[in-house]
């Protein structure tokens, strides 16, 4: 590939609490190292510029908690950052959404929020130690319609510990009142040896076995309300309900296309001309490294052809649109496919170009994962 990534991510890891279940690269407090931080992200950035095209067309600050990040320092980082880009995607705590946040954002180029929502449910926010409630999400959400923000999504978590299926139909309700343009619907995911799979191992244990069904309910209630199930666990207003706006989230999208990608700050990953490195996720060595104006400690792995080829499929069979089989050239085992198809759960088909391509029907992607594995040919 020659012309530089199109896609940036930029990790901003602080946070005001951390949230039991949370497995990202975050740190507590540290306000008064939030500027030397965004230094540091700056530092980098210019260090890398080389790697990315002159114009960009995502930008995605993720957390931690992006609008926690002391207000003078996320504003000389927003002010800082590549303009005109086409998706300017910022990560939010609800708590965190005032009104003076909100035009600071859009103020500043922000055109997308995605609002860590997770459930409208007194009790399950407890077990998550969400700090925001219900009333705090709509409230931040009408801050951001009211700044001018006409691309908002949810997330929302689902297998929470003491959830029952009328819990979860509840607050998918509950978004659906407030029609966010996107939703992002996550299984919850409990590291084992952590403090939250300790405190809460059998009721997890209930939940997994829950969860089949809890997935089938998220799919039927958000597509009857005219949301396009275009990824595994992501919806978006289909285009008759948003005025021909295609409103999947295009930085994602970029991920799972297995476009190239550079991310700046701790602990943040890029792919790049068939390589993919992590920084280090140790705040004090990333912003040291970079206060002496070298490239943070990485960890860096070779992706040759095949293991990209594999990735391709992984990623491009969560999507509803078809993956091109030419793309996936000595990956997918054809006996596997044959039998596959023969069971209804994968699809191939000619495309317009006379192109053969494959998919997952919507049997096969309920099944997801599994499915995928079984049609990827041994590891020669
Ligand atoms: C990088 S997190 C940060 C977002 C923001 N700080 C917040 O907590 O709202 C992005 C999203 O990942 C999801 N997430 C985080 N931990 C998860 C887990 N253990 N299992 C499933 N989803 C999780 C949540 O829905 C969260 O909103
Ligand atoms: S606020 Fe978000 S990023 Fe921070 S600890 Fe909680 S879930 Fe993790």
């Amino acid at each position: 590939m020659s012309g530089g990534a199109r896609h940036l991510y930029v990790h901003l890891p602080f946070c005001a609490h951390r949230c039991g279940y949370c497995d990202f690269v975050t740190v507590v407090g540290r306000g008064p190292q939030h500027g030397a931080y965004v230094d540091a992200l700056l530092a980098e950035l210019e260090l890398e510029r080389g790697l990315l095209a002159l114009e960009l067309e995502t930008v995605f600050l993720g957390g931690g908690t992006p609008t926690f990040t002391e207000p003078r320092a996320l504003e000389r980082l927003l002010a800082a950052l590549p303009p005109n880009v086409d998706e300017m995607t910022v990560e939010a705590n609800p708590e965190t959404v005032t009104q003076e946040l909100a035009r600071m954002l859009r103020r500043l180029g922000v055109n997308r929020v995605s609002l860590g929502v997770q459930s409208f449910r007194p009790h399950l926010l407890d077990v998550l130690e969400r700090v925001a409630q219900a009333d705090t999400v709509r409230r931040a959400f009408y801050h951001l319609r009211d700044a001018g923000f006409d691309n908002v999504s949810f997330d929302l978590i689902y297998g929470i510990p003491g959830q029952s299926a009328s819990d979860l139909d509840a607050d998918l309700g509950d978004a659906l009142e407030l029609a966010p343009e996107h939703l992002s619907c996550y299984e919850l995911e409990a590291k084992p040896g952590t403090r939250f799979t300790h405190a809460h191992g059998a009721e997890l244990a209930r939940q997994a076995e829950a969860m089949e069904s809890y997935f089938e309910l998220v799919v039927a209630r958000l597509t009857s309300a005219g949301y396009r199930w275009y990824e595994t666990a992501n919806f978006c207003r289909a285009p008759e309900r948003a005025a021909s706006r295609d409103l999947r989230a295009k930085h994602n999208l970029a991920y799972w296309l297995g476009r190239d990608y550079l991310g700046l700050g701790v602990g943040a990953v890029s792919t790049i001309e068939g390589r993919r490195w992590r920084n280090t996720p140790r705040l004090s060595a990333y912003v040291q490294a970079l206060e002496h104006g070298t490239q943070p400690e990485r960890e860096v792995e070779p992706l040759p052809v095949d293991v990209r080829r594999r990735e391709r499929l992984m990623l491009g069979l969560r999507l509803d649109e078809p993956v091109g089989l030419a793309e996936l050239d000595g990956v997918v085992d054809a006996d596997a496919l044959a039998r596959l198809r023969q069971l209804g759960l994968v699809r191939s088909e000619l495309d317009g170009a006379g192109e053969r391509t494959l998919a997952l029907t919507v049997r096969g992607r309920f099944l997801g994962g599994g499915v995928t594995a079984d049609l990827l040919s041994e590891i020669r």
